[in-house]
């Protein structure tokens, strides 16, 4: 059975990042939205690597 993500949100976020590496929520439980803060574990979904800048 496949997992079913959380839609925390219905619209792109507007923030402000410095240049580097992060982890996207792709299970969307996070309270740190968009970004991955651990509440997929157990849920069967894993972060996505996202770059802002140059990776
Ligand atoms: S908390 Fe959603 S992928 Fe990590």
């Amino acid at each position: 059975m496949e997992p079913t993500p959380n839609i925390p949100q219905k619209g792109p976020y507007a923030i402000e990042l410095e240049a580097g590496t992060y982890w996207w929520c792709a299970c969307g439980y996070s309270q740190k939205q968009p970004f991955c803060d651990g509440s997929h574990r157990g849920r069967g979904f894993t972060p996505r690597k996202a770059y802002s800048g140059s990776p």
